[in-house]
């Protein structure tokens, strides 16, 4: 699909393949993410979502292919570049992944306070300044990770995937289990990260509302390839029949 904002690539996939115990989980997956551009990855559950942002983000090698971040090829990238550019990227796994033995608001600030040596003080309220959007408040700032709920927990997360204004995000199902209402807020602010500092994001999700939201471009992943791309609006009307099994098991009010 063709770029409507602007023309710089910020990822490119190519011809990526990834088989586990000649299980073949993604074959030949091509996309590219354009600055200024939100998209969103759908797929049923083991459809390979995962693996493939594990892919990009070097936690996992491809078989075949290439993978591109802003221009440069990750894929067997001297180990100290690679960290160096994933430093750049705000990331959230599925699983939360928090440091367990920090506080959250040590999670939360983990990258900036080490690249910016900001003042304890300064630093605390620079992680309230970004969980009081997401409906949190400043008592779970001194608890550790274990101190609070799953839901809180994710939301830690994404606080510390966006703290420093980060221009590329990777979002692994940001808002499953949560509520609707934390759904809708994690939605806003996945959007504004992106308008505010004209960066890029990449949100593996399940959830169609979400979906509309916050993408520019959809992709579905089906049978390890990219089945399916196209806008929101062009998804809704779609008649590939993934798509309407997609969106009718997700929110019935959307299918009408
Ligand atoms: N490290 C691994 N070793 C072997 N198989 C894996 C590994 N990671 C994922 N898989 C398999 O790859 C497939 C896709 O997984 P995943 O990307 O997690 O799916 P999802 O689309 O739900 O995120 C699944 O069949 C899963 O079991
Ligand atoms: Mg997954």
């Amino acid at each position: 699909m063709e770029n409507k904002l602007n023309n710089k690539t910020i990822i490119e996939v190519t011809n990526l393949s990834k088989s586990f115990n000649q299980t073949m989980v993604l074959n030949d997956i091509n996309f590219k993410l354009f600055e200024g551009e939100s998209l969103a990855i759908i797929g049923a559950s083991g459809s390979g979502k995962s693996v493939l942002l594990k892919n990009i983000i070097g936690l996992l090698s491809p078989d075949k292919g290439s993978i591109k971040i802003n221009n440069e090829e990750m894929v067997n990238l001297k180990r100290s570049i690679k960290e160096k550019i994933l430093l750049d990227l705000g990331i959230t796994f599925q699983h939360g992944a928090l440091f367990d033995s920090l506080q959250n608001w040590e999670n939360i600030v983990f990258k900036v306070r080490n690249k910016e040596k900001l003042s304890n003080k300064n630093a605390k309220e620079l992680a309230f300044s970004i969980i009081k959007h997401l409906g949190l408040n400043s008592d779970i700032l001194d608890l550790y990770p274990s101190e609070i709920s799953g839901g809180m927990q994710k939301r830690v997360a994404i606080a510390r995937a966006i703290c420093g204004n980060p221009k590329v995000l990777l979002f692994d199902e940001p808002t499953s289990g949560l509520d609707p209402v934390t759904g809708s807020l994690i939605d806003k602010l996945i959007k504004s990260a992106v308008k505010t500092v004209g960066g890029s994001a990449i949100t593996i999700t399940h959830d169609m509302a979400s979906v509309c939201r916050i993408a520019d471009k959809v992709i579905l992943i089906d049978k390890q390839t990219i089945s399916w791309s196209g806008t929101p609006k062009e998804m809704l009307k779609s008649d590939n029949a993934k798509i309407k099994d997609f969106i009718k098991s997700t929110n019935p009010k959307l299918f009408i």
